[in-house]
């Protein structure tokens, strides 16, 4: 707390984020998420909660094990089995935290705790008392605190501070707080709160008025010193806070915020955001702040002519401060292994020998379809390797399709299911229809399709095109993605991941080879 004007950036895209519907993410794709966080460099990096599930406690682990530099948090309830299962998952971290909460609203502890106000307090003391006989960072969040009454939410605020709480943490669970409001209870607990100065204050915003961001900046303003944030914004239903869109308004309104700084390097920001949407399956907007495709492009004559002649005249900030170059022509057909394994360090990819070489033989089949081979191809290419961890109960092994627009949309496909063969065939309202009805008749596993988006992932009519699809399957939603250059291919593959990432998280059993 030496110097006042940091603002401390927690990134909970690995918690929170990952508690948006469908964003469920391997060991592998969070390990490389906070991989990606650290070249950010973000002071703290959320990794889970381990007591929600097996997946959940070894992401935690895996990430306090592998990852050097940002503290890594675990979110856990205040109960002792939440704390001790928090303790373990962190045992390896070189800096750990626990991110202790509890519901502090009338509504919360009327309807959902059943509990009065000074049970809650006793509750939040012991919590924060036994987290620390753990660890010494411990962070408390009163849940609902923007619809908690303030003289409580100060009385909770100080006696978990009295208790060792280093950082306390005031969130706009549902999204309810207006900037003005927020920012007065903040300065209300600054004023309210005698110990306040033992601690740093955090927000902790959703999305669900689209005041997310405005919310944070107005809390940062009236003294909060960090700031709960998402990669693209993603979160529980409208999202939380963005990263990029706090740290890029600092920066980009120095003169306001009065010397207001973070440690993020931004020009990871568009890098990040990438990888945080191909990893999830979440499509960023294209007029998304900062990180949207439509963010520097300016389309109006004037605008473009504007900033032709001066580039500030419509331009706040530089794409080059998010790290957005021209994408850079990086290899062709001819290229070798070295210029290849090279290319990926130099992204920023840690690959073992065995992944470079299946990235290579990727890139191989590739480059004799794309004359041109771009960083997004490359990066492509690595997330297709790395999704390859979802235990690839089918795969595809044969896709045909008969299509036009006076004939009946035909799919022969050919599925391999433990090196074992299964095919048939189906019709369909087009072409992608069909190959979803054959997938369907294959596997046995009945998904309601309920969003289908596709892209192109670089330049040029033989770009590779991305597919995710939005899949339900017994009221579960889960998100799989697919590329190729062919978008029948591509659309295949994004529903077969989405379908195997059931078979994994669910035990769904699917039909079996028959024969053979
Ligand atoms: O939104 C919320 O209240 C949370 C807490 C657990 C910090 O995510
Ligand atoms: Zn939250």
């Amino acid at each position: 707390m030496s110097d006042n004007n940091k603002i401390i950036i927690f990134d909970t895209t690995l918690r929170d984020g990952e508690q948006a519907p469908g964003a469920s993410l391997n060991i592998r794709e969070k390990l490389e998420i906070a991989r990606q966080l650290v070249r950010l460099n973000v002071d703290v990096i959320e990794a889970g909660f381990p007591i929600a599930s097996p997946g959940d406690f070894e992401a935690v682990k895996t990430v306090a094990q592998e990852i050097r530099g940002p503290i890594i948090s675990g979110l856990s309830r205040s109960r002792k089995q939440d704390i001790e299962r928090a303790a373990e998952a962190l045992k390896y971290a070189e800096r750990g935290r626990i991110h202790v909460f509890l519901a502090t609203s009338k509504i919360h502890m009327q309807y959902k705790l059943k509990k009065a106000e000074d049970e809650i307090i006793r509750l939040a003391v012991e919590a924060v008392k036994y987290a620390k006989s753990f660890i010494e960072d411990i962070e408390f969040s009163p849940e609902d605190a923007s619809r908690t009454e303030l003289p409580f939410l100060a009385q909770v605020v100080s006696a978990v501070i009295d208790a060792g709480a280093s950082t306390v943490n005031i969130p706009d669970t549902v999204g309810y707080a207006i900037p003005e409001s927020y920012a007065a209870t903040i300065k209300y607990l600054y004023e309210n709160v005698p110990n306040i100065d033992k601690a740093v204050i955090s927000v902790h915003c959703h999305n669900d008025l689209g005041l997310a961001t405005a919310n944070s900046l107005a809390a940062v303003k009236a003294g909060a010193r960090q700031v709960e944030c998402t990669i693209n914004g993603i979160g529980e239903r409208a999202g939380n806070c963005s990263l990029e869109e706090v740290v890029m308004s600092l920066r980009t309104r120095k003169d306001f915020f009065g010397g207001l700084y973070t440690d993020i390097n931004t020009k990871q920001i568009i890098k990040t955001s990438k990888l945080v949407s191909h990893l999830t399956g979440f499509v960023v907007q294209p007029n998304k702040a900062i990180v949207g495709d439509n963010a520097f492009a300016h389309e109006a004559g004037i605008h473009q002519d504007g900033v032709l002649k001066e580039r500030t005249t419509y331009e706040i900030m530089h794409p080059a401060d998010i790290g957005l170059e021209e994408s850079t022509l990086v290899l062709g057909k001819h290229s070798g292994r070295h210029a290849f394994k090279d290319r990926l360090e130099q992204l920023g990819f840690h690959l073992t020998d065995a992944e470079i070489e299946e990235a290579f033989e990727r890139f191989k089949v590739l480059a004799d379809k794309k004359k041109e081979i771009f960083d997004e191809d490359l990066e492509i290419i690595v997330e297709e390797a790395f999704s390859k961890t979802v235990p690839q109960t089918y795969s595809l092994d044969y896709l045909g399709v008969v299509t036009g627009n006076k004939s009946i949309s035909t799919a022969t496909i050919r599925l391999k299911k433990d090196e074992k063969v299964m095919q048939d065939a189906a019709c369909g309202d087009g072409p992608v229809d069909a190959v979803y009805q054959t997938i369907e008749r294959i596997t046995g596993i009945k998904a309601e399709l309920l969003d289908y988006s596709l892209r192109s992932v670089s330049k040029g009519k033989d770009a590779i095109g991305e597919v995710v699809v939005k899949l339900c399957v017994d009221d579960k939603i889960i998100n799989g993605k697919g590329v190729s250059t062919d978008i029948i291919e591509a659309s295949a593959r994004a529903y077969l991941n989405g379908i195997n990432k059931i078979v994994r998280t669910d035990g769904k059993a699917g039909n079996e080879p028959k024969g053979i």
